[in-house]
């Protein structure tokens, strides 16, 4: 049984968009995930399909109707519920921890929302998780869905090559990843750090954990601090 990705959206022309090619394309035409895209407006009310309403209390702009969001969850769930995502930038901010936790079960439905976004009311009967991926303001969801797939197809099993890129990468020991260099050893006067031509495994090894170090402490606070308050709970990959 493939991995499941459920979309409302009233863009379902937006999927696969980029999940259609590289390393997920691939999956997907080798079944190891399905893509069902639901189009919001098929469940709209009255001649014009209408999905939105003024909302209460004033203000601008429009929000998603509550009963036509849920005709769509019904629709689109049939018999087989996935957890419910909503993508809002007023979500809770989505991290790999959460990734490895939907890439691990049988799949996710997403809700991509326009406008001013939705009616709270079906989100809590659905308990739908609210998640964000980054503190800006997208238009819509779908690019933020597509951010959400992307990085759980990537974590399914016979997707990505080696199984050391995974935990190797950064967030994986809640740090951030060290430096890569490839060939030539030399471009544009630039040279490679010499302990990466050292062949000494162990220096290598030092060298690439202090980098990861510094580039969490200096540019993530935020992490450093998660850290550095977490020693034993944190340990350094060998
Ligand atoms: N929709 C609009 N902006 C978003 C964001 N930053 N994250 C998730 N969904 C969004």
């Amino acid at each position: 049984m493939s991995w499941r990705a459920t979309i409302l959206t009233l863009f379902p022309d937006m999927f696969p968009g980029p999940l259609g090619q590289s390393l997920a394309g691939r999956a997907l035409g080798e079944g190891v995930w399905s893509l069902h895209a639901h189009d919001l407006r098929a469940h709209g009310l009255g001649r014009h399909r209408n999905v939105d309403d003024t909302p209460f209390g004033g203000g601008a702009g429009m929000v998603m109707r509550p009963d036509v969001v849920d005709a769509a969850i019904a629709a689109a769930t049939g018999d087989d519920p996935l957890p419910l995502l909503y993508l809002t930038p007023r979500g809770r901010p989505l991290q790999q921890r959460d990734v490895r936790r939907y890439a691990s079960g049988p799949g996710v439905m997403l809700l991509c929302g326009r406008f001013e976004g939705v009616d709270e009311r079906v989100l809590d009967a659905h308990a739908a998780e609210q998640l964000s991926i980054g503190d800006y303001v997208l238009s819509g969801g779908e690019p933020a869905a597509l951010v959400l797939l992307d990085a759980c197809i990537r974590l399914l099993p016979g997707v990505m090559g080696s199984a050391d890129s995974a935990t190797e990468e950064s967030f994986s020991n809640g740090l951030l990843e060290y430096p890569h260099y490839t060939r030539p050893a030399e471009w544009q006067g630039r040279a490679v750090p010499p302990v990466l031509l050292s062949g000494h495994h162990a220096a290598i090894a030092a060298w690439r954990d202090a980098q990861a170090r510094d580039a969490t402490r200096t540019r993530r606070p935020d992490l450093w601090a998660v850290h550095a308050s977490h020693p034993v709970t944190n340990p350094l990959p060998a």
